[in-house]
């Protein structure tokens, strides 16, 4: 355990980076088993900036032909949703017909991974699934629950391994919660 100091806030080690790999092995597997021997080319959408660690490592671990892709979106200020999203770098690939698997670091209330899906399927995705690090199931207001989710978390602000508190303590192994005052 130990506890760091992101824009003068404690934060204390919360998920271990060993217990992110499991984690990660496993949301693989199931993501490898419902897309091994396809005929089309999925895409792998990583939502930028939080997800970009996460996508790494997922990537590597998928063993059907995908392509990459990504696009930027906000919706976090400081430790709190401001409830509305806004794509700030739009992605390059023609997804007419295609699947689409959106890589995410976190759903919180739903909201980014709703318009993300919403603006997909408008540019006509054949189908799109969410992939998610984390899931805050008690703040979550969706209604279907991500299509795989690697680890599931109490309803904490957290940092680390891509995840940022305003743009800062994205670049950590483990993954932290921050400590009420
Ligand atoms: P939602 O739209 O409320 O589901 O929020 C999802 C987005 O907010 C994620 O893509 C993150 O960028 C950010 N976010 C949500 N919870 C946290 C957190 O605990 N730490 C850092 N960023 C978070
Ligand atoms: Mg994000």
């Amino acid at each position: 355990m130990s506890t760091i100091l992101i824009n003068n806030r404690e934060f204390d080690t919360y998920i271990e980076y060993p217990e992110i790999e499991k984690a990660i092995d496993k949301v693989a597997a199931r993501i490898n088993s419902d897309f091994r021997g396809c005929s089309d080319i999925p895409i792998v959408l990583c939502v930028l900036n939080g997800a970009l660690m996460f996508t790494g490592e997922l990537m590597k671990r998928l063993d059907f032909n995908c392509v990459l892709d990504t696009v930027r979106i906000s919706s976090y200020e400081g430790t709190r949703s401001t409830g509305t999203t806004s794509t700030v770098l739009g992605m390059k690939s023609d997804i007419r017909g295609r699947r689409v698997i959106v890589v995410e670091d976190i759903v919180d209330t739903g909201r980014t991974i709703e318009d993300l899906s919403d603006m997909l399927r408008n540019k006509g995705a054949a189908e799109v699934r969410i992939c998610t690090m984390l899931l805050k199931p008690d703040i979550y207001k969706g209604k279907a629950r991500p299509d795989y989710v690697a680890m599931e978390i109490e309803p904490k602000f957290i940092a680390g391994f891509g995840l940022d508190y305003d743009e800062l303590g994205r670049n950590t192994k483990d993954i932290y919660a921050i400590r009420e005052k």
